[in-house]
């Protein structure tokens, strides 16, 4: 078993450049080139590597695998937002959106077995990575989905989300467009983004665009987001 090393994904350290966001590097964590960890279907072959996740409110096992962001580690911005993120909704639907291996999603459905958690990735690895992780946990409160397969009705009273900041700007932008509205009258987002990876241009471009977003937290070069629905 892999303790939590806390060192850094790709994703989230990359050095500063002129354009944070397009210019990072397009092959992290997938093991082969033309290989990302958001492929829909990862061609690098599997291996599954189990992690223990430790939390201040208890700790729990599960798989990464290749293909998948951060195989063999819990990603340093993602324990940033799970250790400071504020209380959840006591109901209602939740969004883990990029779920990867599911360490989010998890965590949420532990703190809240009451709301619904689901768990939304684009990459079909990830999502058999964090149903297996769901079931062998227990947790029967995780849905796991591909972005269109999430019913239209269904409004989230809180997102989390280590969003997939090198798909690009404007495949980003869209994500968040797409996703913000459907979050409830009083929900909210958090959203954990590395300074060099343009977390202050994101925390610009969603407040220009409607959505009031305060930065909460700063470490290490991570900032924790919190994007309000107020202006609705
Ligand atoms: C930075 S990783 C975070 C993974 C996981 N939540 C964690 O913290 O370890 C972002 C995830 O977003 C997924 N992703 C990329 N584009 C997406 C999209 N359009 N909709 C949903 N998920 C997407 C990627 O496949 C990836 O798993």
């Amino acid at each position: 078993m892999t303790s939590d090393p806390e060192t850094s994904d790709p994703e989230t350290s990359e050095p500063e450049t002129s354009d944070p966001v397009t210019s990072a590097s397009e092959t992290a964590n997938a093991g082969q080139p033309n290989q990302h960890y958001f492929s829909e279907e990862p061609e690098v072959e599997s291996a599954r590597k189990r992690i223990e996740v430790t939390l201040p409110d208890g700790s729990f096992e599960m798989e990464t695998d290749t293909g998948v962001f951060s195989h063999g580690r819990v990603d340093a911005g993602t324990k940033f937002l799970l250790l400071e993120a504020p209380e959840l909704p006591t109901s209602g639907d939740l969004l883990d959106l990029g779920c990867g291996a599911g360490v989010i999603a998890l965590t949420m459905a532990r703190r809240r077995p009451e709301c619904r958690v689901w768990a939304v990735d684009v990459n079909a690895r990830a999502r058999r990575l964090t149903s297996d992780n769901a079931t062998a946990l227990g947790l029967r409160n995780v849905v796991v989905a591909a972005p269109d397969e999430v019913p239209t009705d269904v409004s989230f009273a809180a997102m989390w989300s280590n969003p997939p900041i090198k798909v690009g700007k404007n495949e980003l932008h869209d994500m968040m467009r797409r996703w913000m509205p459907r979050l409830t009258r009083d929900g909210g987002a958090i959203l954990v983004v590395n300074k060099n990876l343009g977390s202050d241009s994101l925390q610009k471009w969603l407040t220009d665009n409607g959505h009031p977003t305060k930065r909460l937290a700063s470490r290490q070069g991570f900032r924790l987001l919190r994007v309000s629905t107020e202006s609705r």
